[in-house]
């Protein structure tokens, strides 16, 4: 039997993920004994240690979690004046994408997104039979004027990912705000901001716009800056009526109890949060003179990566990169060729980048 003749048209047209190269991958394909893994911006300092002290005491894993997650949402909605009901959890922030888009997306809807943006967005959307349209960057930032005018009578929803992953850019807090006051109200705008807490002072804060503007949903992550990317959890803060809808699809228990544990632990480290901004920080302060002094470009970056050009002639950068011992992700599968897209590590894991840069410089002369 032909299995292929079983599914769905949309799925059959869609590309498997390619996640970042494994350490274990790499070592095993270059005979390396130590990799750097630069590849998928998790945090450098690992995980909370509140939360993983909280995970330790964990008992119970037999009976079945709250799924109302209660106290956690009301946590994760205080600070910007809103309530539990404001808040959908999830099994990182892709599963509440993927609840989000099954709740909204009907055949012929039209999801205006930047490129390139997270593939994830336009992947939904053809999952659903949406249509994605595409709106290119503007030096490495969102277009939003050029978003705004792709909004048609059949936009269901548009796409911010802010910082933008791959280029790492923000949009400018005004920029922002005349685009949300142009949108029509029966748009939903989706803002994906991943990495919020990496943010310089004067960013978008997209979860204010959310008692302002009832279609507005904003997607945040403990995968990144609270070190959850294996725990998974993550969040969207929206109008209670609407994520009422979503409430009806999302999957029952989908956000673990150790999840949710580490969740609400983590919100109390304070400790960790600031201790991996500066890690960030001390990150940018040196790599980006490193940068300038190999004569290599990146995006000015409000997250802990940056989208950085390689030397002209350099054919595969990444397995370059990757022979030199640093795992790397490929700008040219993110829709970005001539750069790569390289975490900010701890100050060991700079120092080697950066010494793999010199020595790919070199090669390249
Ligand atoms: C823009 C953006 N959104 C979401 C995610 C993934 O989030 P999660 O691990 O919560 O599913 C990433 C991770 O790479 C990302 O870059």
């Amino acid at each position: 039997m032909d299995d292929a003749a079983l599914i769905r048209p949309q799925v059959a047209a869609l590309k498997p993920y390619t996640p970042g190269t494994t350490v274990a991958q790499a070592k095993k394909a270059y005979g390396l004994s130590t990799f750097v893994k630069l590849s998928s911006n998790e945090n450098p300092l690992g995980t909370s240690p509140r939360a993983l002290e909280a995970i330790r005491s964990l008992r119970d894993l037999h009976i079945y979690v709250d799924d109302d997650h209660a106290e956690l949402r009301e946590r994760l909605a205080a600070p910007y004046g809103l309530e539990a009901r404001h808040v959908m959890v999830g099994h990182g922030s892709n599963d509440v994408v993927r609840t989000l888009f099954t709740t909204l997306i009907a055949p012929g809807d039209e999801v205006v997104l930047a490129d390139p943006t997270f593939s994830l967005f336009a992947k939904d959307t053809l999952l659903f039979a949406g249509v994605p349209v595409k709106v290119p960057l503007r030096d490495g930032v969102h277009d939003l004027d050029a978003m705004q005018r792709a909004v048609t009578s059949k936009t269901k929803l548009v796409v911010v990912v802010d910082p933008n992953n791959p280029t790492s850019t923000r949009v400018e807090e005004e920029a922002f705000e005349r685009f949300v006051r142009a949108l029509p109200e029966g748009v939903v705008l989706l803002v994906d901001q991943a990495y919020r807490e990496y943010m310089p002072p004067g960013s978008v804060e997209a979860a204010g716009y959310v008692a302002r503007r009832p279609a507005t949903i904003v997607l945040r992550t403990m995968s990144k800056i609270y070190g959850f990317a294996s725990l998974r959890f993550g969040y969207a803060l929206g109008d209670p009526q609407l994520l009422a809808y979503a409430e009806r699809v999302r999957v029952p228990f989908g956000v673990s109890r150790p999840a949710a544990i580490a969740a609400l632990a983590a919100l109390d480290d304070r400790d960790f949060l600031e201790r991996s901004v500066a890690t960030n920080e001390a990150g940018k302060a040196m790599l980006y003179p490193a940068f300038e002094r190999l004569g290599l470009q990146a995006y000015p970056t409000a997250a802990n990566f940056v989208a950085l050009s390689v030397p002209p002639g350099t054919r595969d950068p990444y397995e370059e990169m990757l022979r030199r011992g640093v795992v790397t992700r490929s700008g040219a599968a993110l829709g970005m060729p001539g750069r790569l897209r390289i975490t900010i590590g701890s100050p060991d894991q700079n120092a080697t980048l950066v010494a793999a840069l010199e020595s790919l410089v070199a090669a390249a002369a």
